[in-house]
């Protein structure tokens, strides 16, 4: 009996575990949330330009917004997950689907395409293009711009910064 003691000591200490006094209170939540500035909420007002693309003359514009360098990357995982099936990883338009019988876009090196500022590719992400389709439904407007950043710094004129050039996106 004896050798049992030691047992029963151990199961006495046995309760439900959500039935336990606590004093020490939570981690308090963090209160202050950093919103970039520019983040357009849906269903504001847009400025007009951010939402066409277009000059207010006629023509397109360049971009509304100053991304910060860092967000360069999260418009190479967008243009990935969003264009490059069709457009390729360069912009080329070489895209997967092309062998498959997608019609071949025209390169984004290409010069005509190359002059054209950021609102061009905006547009067309919004608009569609020809036989493309909008992508305006499923990309929000700050990140249609965020793409047209991507593909005009990184894919046309190859001025993107290193890390996010070696980056690996799926
Ligand atoms: C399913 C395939 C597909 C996807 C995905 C796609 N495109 Fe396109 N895109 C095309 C095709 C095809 C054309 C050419 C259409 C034509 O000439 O009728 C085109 C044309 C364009 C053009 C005009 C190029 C020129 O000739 O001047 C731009 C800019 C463009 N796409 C941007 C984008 C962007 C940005 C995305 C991602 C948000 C995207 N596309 C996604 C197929 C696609």
């Amino acid at each position: 009996m004896i050798r049992f003691l030691p047992l029963l000591f151990l199961l006495s200490a046995c309760g439900w575990m959500w039935d336990q006094p606590k004093v020490k209170a939570f981690r308090e939540a963090p209160v202050e949330v950093a919103l970039p500035e520019e983040r357009i909420r849906f269903g504001d007002n847009l400025d007009l330009t951010a939402r066409t693309g277009l000059k207010p003359e006629g023509g397109f514009a360049e971009s509304p917004y100053l991304f910060a360098e860092g967000e360069l990357l999260r418009g190479k995982t967008l243009y990935r997950s969003f264009c490059a099936i069709c457009h390729g990883l360069t912009g080329e338009g070489d895209g997967r689907v092309i062998p498959l019988g997608m019609p071949k876009p025209r390169s984004f090196l290409d010069p005509a395409v190359r002059a054209q500022p950021e609102g061009y590719f905006y547009f067309a992400a919004t608009n569609g293009f020809g036989r493309m389709l909008s992508y305006k439904g499923r990309i929000p407007e700050r990140e249609r711009w965020l793409i047209a950043r991507y593909i005009k710094r990184c894919l046309v004129e190859e001025a993107c910064p290193l890390e996010v050039t070696n980056a690996e996106v799926y």
